[in-house]
């Protein structure tokens, strides 16, 4: 038979598909990430680090072998690096191992793979990366000063240069950081998208510099910049002690901006005494007390080019920074939700107010029309007190005001720039004609984490709950992991973050703002190895060492490797985890630390009236003591991802020794505590101080402990967070349940009960009759007790990583069906995709849905024991190719290769 022409085009066609689909897997590459970030500018790092993600519709889809191709320039540019194919099934931090980086140049790259099935995926899509500035000499600008002004407010310097750009320009890159804060525009268009920059570093070890692409903000001809800086943390009233100037007296720029033109030819414009400075609008700002703007002495068009600034002074040439210049490594400080009023409230004391309807970190926009002159004030707080009216008393010495003087013209749109407030309610004083809340927006500002986490349930106050914890982690995550956001403090307050770390991982992708901020902490480590209690520190280096804040040091690096397998910031910071170690040693006599200051289990339960010694006292040192074990282990386990085997010995045998010391010291012959709170015991044995044969009669009496409360816990910041884990460690979720669904205080839902949107400070800080816990330490946005997320996400849920294969390499999925709960759902994109689990429980049984990443697999331990009621997608198990492999604790254990699964279970 004669094919004829159009019939041979289809049979060919045929063909190549087949070839393309016997060569070529269904695999596709996504997600590239360089450091975690997509097509990130201004990375200092000499290897970087590529992940990747396998997407495919079949299911068990492994990863067998990669290649990595990296350009100079362009995708067309010459080969920096070829990896050729590498047998291995790694798509999470792969490092570069190509020539020398240069500085100031874009990078791109791609990735492909082979599956399991022996096919190859396509190349992925090009991404890039651009260099920041390696070498010192690299800087050409020069650090310059603004105007200094005599006045007592220190209103911002204005900065502002003018140049040609006389050919046609290729690409405009400039670097640009502060000491203090700084915006820049460039011909009237404000550079960037982060706020607050350059963000907070122990600027007395490093200050980060922030990296634009600039090329289409220029014209060819004259253009002009203008810097505005502000006080931030460098030289405002940081600490609750109001200290200034804890870095300096003097706010400066650096500036660089390097142009390539096409011709191939260079240039730089840099800062240096050629600019012009003079003040303007922004009369004072500070980061607690808020920010003044005066539009009457705005100098209009200063940020254009053509303005006279005839009458400006040269800028002041200043000294250098003496430290380390390093590139950004976190994500910025962005403008994220906006919120429109949620009511108008006039007070019982006649106030004006609005209520946003959330508590949240940001600002207020305000849009104005009035005379010249006129003087708005907006205030801000986080709660009414008893009587309805606006509450400030908790905010100490934190003013949270921003005033606002009219300059008269048309319309008038007024927002901070180098303050934050935390706030649900405003209160507005001198504003001209009637408040509508069309002129009022609530607005955002936070580090822009890759949002990462949904926990959902059946249960409408646990949601709440869910929803709380996760607005206390966008208002505390501001570039440095903060206490609170609102009162004179808002430090790094270390305790806090360890305490918090492993739920803030499930909810926000936090990889990179905290290995900043333990880079910070590694050098303001104190040369005896004490940890300060915040960083960066600006609380003076006695204000270090306090049991469970310190040891941020080892749990951080530790559970970042667990969340991310990021073996690079385990190993950076192991020698400042092995210096804290020290420390507790070198203070140590028979192997018990039991000298020094301690904060102890921070504001645990402590009724008002205690006349029968019902406040749950952990004695300090017996808490000190377990977390020199902890902290001690956490050094085996980084020791032996390591590598480190003569450490492991090392540590092995003093933790030994620690935990002997413990049992002599606090435990008596007959296994109970000298302490006997839930969070001595909680600590006990989560940290496994005590022999085997007497921790489940330890676990019972911490049970009875809680059954004597009420079912209620008694813990604080310490033993919070692993409460709920040790009750399901020792065969009783059932109570941990019962501590999470309790409504009265101290528990989880009593604050939400009580209305509230973000996380207490303490267990009641409004009590039941609304009035409030002393205003000297009532914050009603600190993220510490929110640490139950980990439990909702690890046991209702069962989401974890296989300890031997961090980050989700190898997953277990344990899930708990309990607190009269019919549905609870977990979400988490990790570095290998989207990973979740869900139960539903109707009249005909229990439902799961699990999807497990590419790259990955899982072993998912059902809460029912083996048998042939389970079924996938409506078929018996066994008819399944779905492996059971163990019953363990009754549970059935079943081995899933990536892909989406239906189980039911029938009754
Ligand atoms: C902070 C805490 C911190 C504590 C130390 C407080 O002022 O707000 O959250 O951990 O001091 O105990």
């Amino acid at each position: 038979m004669k094919l004829n022409y159009f019939s041979r085009g289809f049979v060919s066609m045929l063909l190549l598909l087949l070839c393309s689909q016997l060569l070529f897997a269904q695999v596709t590459v996504m997600n590239t990430r360089c450091e975690n970030l997509a097509n990130p500018i201004g990375l200092d790092i000499a290897a970087p680090r590529f992940s990747w993600q396998l997407k495919g519709k079949d299911r068990d889809i492994l990863q067998t072998a990669y290649e990595i191709e990296v350009f100079t320039g362009s995708p067309k540019g010459a080969k920096a690096w070829t990896s050729g194919k590498v047998n291995s099934d790694s798509s999470v931090f792969v490092s570069y191992k190509g020539e020398n980086l240069k500085s100031g140049t874009r990078y791109f790259w791609h990735v492909r793979v082979w599956d399991n099935k022996g096919k190859m995926s396509k190349w992925s899509e090009f991404a890039n990366w651009h260099t920041g500035l390696f070498e010192a000499s690299d800087w050409k600008a020069k650090w310059i000063g603004g105007v200094a002004d005599s006045s007592s407010d220190q209103p911002s310097p204005l900065l502002r240069k003018e140049f040609q750009t006389a050919k046609k320009i290729r690409s405009a890159i400039a670097y640009i950081t502060a000491k203090g804060m700084y915006e820049a525009k460039v011909n009237g268009t404000r550079v960037g998208d982060a706020y607050l920059s350059p963000g907070w570093t122990s600027y007395n070890k490093r200050l980060q510099y922030q990296v634009y692409d600039i090329t289409d903000m220029l014209r060819q001809g004259q253009n002009a910049i203008a810097v505005t800086l502000g006080n931030g943390w460098y030289r405002g009233n940081i600490g609750f002690q109001g200290q200034r100037n804890y870095y300096g007296k003097d706010i400066g720029l650096l500036f660089q901006l390097d142009i390539t033109y096409t011709d191939g030819s260079k240039a730089s414009v840099i800062s240096d005494e050629s600019w012009k400075t003079s003040t303007g609008r922004i009369r004072s700002s500070e980061i607690y007390h808020g920010e003044t703007i005066d539009n009457r002495l705005d100098q209009k068009g200063w940020e254009l080019v053509g303005f006279d600034d005839a009458g400006w002074k040269p800028a002041i040439s200043a000294l250098p920074y003496e430290h380390a210049l390093v590139a950004t490594l976190n994500e910025p400080i962005r403008k994220k939700e906006e919120f429109k009023p949620a009511k108008m409230i006039t007070t019982p004391s006649g106030e004006k107010i609005i209520d946003f309807g959330q508590n949240m970190v940001g600002w207020v926009k305000v849009k104005v029309r009035g005379n010249k002159g006129d003087s708005i004030k907006i205030y801000h707080a986080e709660i009414l007190d008893k009587a309805g009216n606006f509450y400030t008393t908790n905010l100490r010495a934190a003013r949270q005001e921003n005033i606002y003087i009219l300059g008269g013209d048309d319309e008038e749109i007024f927002e901070p720039h180098f303050t934050f407030q935390g706030f649900r309610y405003i209160r507005i004083e001198g504003y001209p004609g009637e408040i509508k809340p069309e002129n009022f927006t609530a607005i955002t500002l936070y580090s822009d984490m890759k949002p990462t986490g949904e926990f959902t349930s059946s249960n409408a106050l646990i949601n709440q709950l869910q929803h709380n914890i996760q607005w206390g982690q966008r208002g505390n995550f501001l570039d440095v992991p903060t206490d609170c956001p609102q009162r004179d403090e808002r430090l790094g307050w270390t305790g806090d973050a360890q305490v918090f770390y492993r739920t803030a991982s499930f909810n926000f992708g936090v990889n990179n703002f905290f290995s900043k901020w333990l880079k910070d902490l590694a050098l303001d480590q104190l040369d005896n190895g004490s940890v300060p209690f915040v960083i960066p520190n600006v609380l003076g280096k006695d204000a270090s060492g306090s049991a469970g804040w310190a040891d941020a040091a080892t749990i951080i690096p530790w559970q970042n490797y667990l969340a991310y397998g990021d073996k690079k910031t385990l190993s950076e910071q192991y020698a400042s985890m092995e210096k804290w170690v020290g420390f507790m040693s070198a203070n140590s006599k028979d192997d018990l630390w039991n000298k020094g200051f301690h904060f102890g289990d921070w504001l645990f339960y402590r009724p008002d009236d205690d006349n029968d010694g019902r406040s749950a006292i952990t004695d300090k040192y017996l808490i000190a003591q377990c977390f020199y074990a902890n902290s001690t282990q956490l050094v085996i386990n980084a020791a032996s991802v390591l590598g480190k085997s003569a450490d492991v010995e090392k540590y092995t045998a003093l933790l030994n020794k620690i935990k002997a010391a413990f049992n002599r010291e606090y435990v008596t012959p007959s296994g109970r505590l000298v302490s006997s709170s839930q969070t001595a015991y909680v600590l006990a044995l989560h940290f496994d101080m005590l022999p085997e044969g007497i921790r489940q009669q330890a676990a019972d009496r911490l049970s009875e402990n809680i059954s004597n409360y009420g079912d209620h816990l008694t813990t604080g910041f310490l033993g919070t967070p692993y409460l709920c884990h040790v009750l399901t460690r020792f065969g009783k979720t059932e109570q941990a349940f019962k501590l999470l669904m309790q409504e009265s205080y101290p528990s989880w839902l009593y604050p939400v009960k009580m209305g509230a949107t973000t996380i207490w400070e303490r267990w009641d800080g409004q009590k039941p009759d609304s009035s409030f816990q002393t205003p000297g330490m009532n914050s009603f946005n600190h993220y510490a007790y929110g640490a139950i997320g980990d439990w909702m996400y690890r046991t209702i849920a069962g989401l974890d990583t296989e300890e031997g294969f961090a980050g989700y390499k190898k997953i277990s999925i344990k899930p708990h069906i309990g607190g009269g709960l019919s549905h609870a759902k977990a979400v988490l994109q990790t570095n290998y995709g989207q990973l979740s689990s869900e139960w539903k429980i109707d009249a005909n049984g229990t439902t799961y849905n699990f999807e497990i990443p590419a790259n990955t697999s899982a072993t998912v331990y059902l809460p029912e024991a083996p048998g042939d009621k389970i079924f996938e997608n409506g078929k018996p198990l066994s008819a399944s190719r779905i492996k059971v492999n163990s019953s363990e604790g009754g549970r059935t254990g079943l081995v899933l290769g990536s892909g989406i699964y239906n189980l039911t279970v029938i009754k």
